[in-house]
This record gives structure tokens, C-alpha cells and sequence, in this order.
């Protein structure tokens, strides 16, 4: 066989590319740090977890899964903390921005810390 290289090449080409589009769209997070994920832990234990469920497990309301949310959707998170969404309330006049990024990096671990 002597296609793979290539085949990896042209693959790989192409997932930059798919990068580089998404880029325009949203800043890629970078990976979030243990620590700002911990903070974001217990933040969302005092704000989040009675609608969102114990570690993110979703209790069976009719709230989000955020072990769901696409990682690469910051803006989005950001937005639907700060503003709100249908029957979720807003949450930009209790939470600072830095909480809510802390919250971010916890919602990106999928409730695994
Ligand atoms: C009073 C209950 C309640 C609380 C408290 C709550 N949420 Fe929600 N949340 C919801 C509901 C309901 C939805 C689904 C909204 C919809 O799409 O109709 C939701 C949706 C979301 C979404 C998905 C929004 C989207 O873009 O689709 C995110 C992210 C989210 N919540 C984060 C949080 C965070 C972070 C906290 C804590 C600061 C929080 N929620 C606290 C009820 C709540």
C-alpha cells in the first residue's frame, strides 16, 4: 500500500482548513486548566446544579444537558449564561465574566473533575 501517507496529508489538510473556518466563527477555547474548572465546580454547585443536575447529570427537567454543549461553541455559552434562554434566567447580573469563563472550563470537563 502506498496511498496512506497521502491520504493522511490530504486529511490532515482538510481538518486545518475545517479549523481555520470555525475560527472565524468562535475563538477555539484552549484546553481549560484544572484549576479554573474547580472554581467553576463549585460556582456551579451554588448557581447551576439545581436545574442542571449533580455533575452536570441531567436530573430529567427539562434543562440542558451540558454534558452536551459542543466544546467549540464558547460564544454561545457565554451568550445563553450572560443573557438567558427561554426559561433559563440570566445570570450576567449575578455572575462576573471570569465566573463565567470559570464555568466554561468546567462545563468542558463534562463533569468528569
Ligand atoms: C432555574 C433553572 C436553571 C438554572 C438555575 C440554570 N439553568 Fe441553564 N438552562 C435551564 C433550562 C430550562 C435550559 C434550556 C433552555 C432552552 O433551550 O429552552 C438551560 C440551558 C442552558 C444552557 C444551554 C443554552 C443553549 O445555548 O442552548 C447552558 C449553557 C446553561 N443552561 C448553563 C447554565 C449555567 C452555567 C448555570 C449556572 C450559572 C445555569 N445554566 C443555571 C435552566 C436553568
Amino acid at each position: 500500500m502506498r496511498t496512506p501517507a497521502l491520504v493522511v496529508l490530504a486529511w490532515g489538510v482538510w481538518l486545518a482548513g475545517a479549523q481555520v473556518a470555525g475560527a472565524a466563527d468562535d475563538q477555539p477555547s484552549p484546553a481549560p486548566s484544572p484549576q479554573l474548572a474547580a472554581e467553576g465546580k463549585a460556582l456551579y454547585g451554588q448557581f447551576c446544579r439545581n436545574c442542571h443536575g449533580v455533575n452536570m447529570v441531567n436530573p430529567g427537567t427539562s434543562s440542558f444537558d451540558l454534558r452536551k454543549f459542543p466544546p467549540d461553541e464558547h460564544a454561545r455559552f457565554v451568550n445563553s449564561v450572560t443573557h438567558g434562554k427561554n426559561t433559563m434566567p440570566a445570570w450576567g447580573d449575578i455572575l462576573k465574566p471570569e465566573e463565567i469563563e470559570a464555568l466554561w472550563a468546567y462545563v468542558r470537563t463534562g463533569g468528569k473533575t
